[in-house]
């Protein structure tokens, strides 16, 4: 096991939503339905998106903030505990693995109008 990459990102959770309100296409650009949608069918809050957000923000840092990803290649989705892991696919997947990442860790917290997320590329 070693650690190939680390990153981190914060976002204004009103500011955020603001932007997605106001600009057609931005969350399908940037979110899965399964991650705009909760299991229940039901919109998932600001403060998580924009968490969700800070998540992929964070990934590409760990990756070295290459061009070329597309923010849908990477997925927050929940463990049954609660707990949020990252799958990753197409230009996010090919960058992992041109860098030999093997698993992914992610953890995400919002509070005082802020969210943010750490991600660990793991080798
Ligand atoms: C590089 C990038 C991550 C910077 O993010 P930002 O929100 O504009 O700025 P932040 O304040 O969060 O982060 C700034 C820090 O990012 C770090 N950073 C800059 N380039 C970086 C890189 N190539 N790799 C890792 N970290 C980088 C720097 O340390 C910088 O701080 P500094 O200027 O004080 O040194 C952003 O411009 C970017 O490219 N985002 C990725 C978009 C993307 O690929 N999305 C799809 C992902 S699934």
């Amino acid at each position: 096991m070693s650690i190939i990459g680390v990153g981190i990102d914060v976002a204004e959770i009103a500011r955020f939503a603001a932007s997605l309100e106001r600009t057609p296409g931005m969350a399908q650009r940037l979110f899965l339905d399964s991650e705009l949608l909760l299991p229940s069918g039901e919109r998932r809050g600001p403060a998580s998106l924009a968490a969700r957000f800070a998540a992929k923000e964070a990934l590409a840092k760990a990756l070295g903030a290459p061009a070329g990803l597309h923010w849908t290649d990477a997925e927050v989705y929940v463990e049954d505990s609660g707990q949020p892991r990252l799958k990753v696919t197409g230009t996010v997947a090919a960058r992992a693995a041109e860098l030999g990442v093997r698993s992914w860790h992610v953890s995400l917290s919002h509070d005082a109008g802020v969210a943010s997320a750490v991600v660990v590329a793991e080798g």
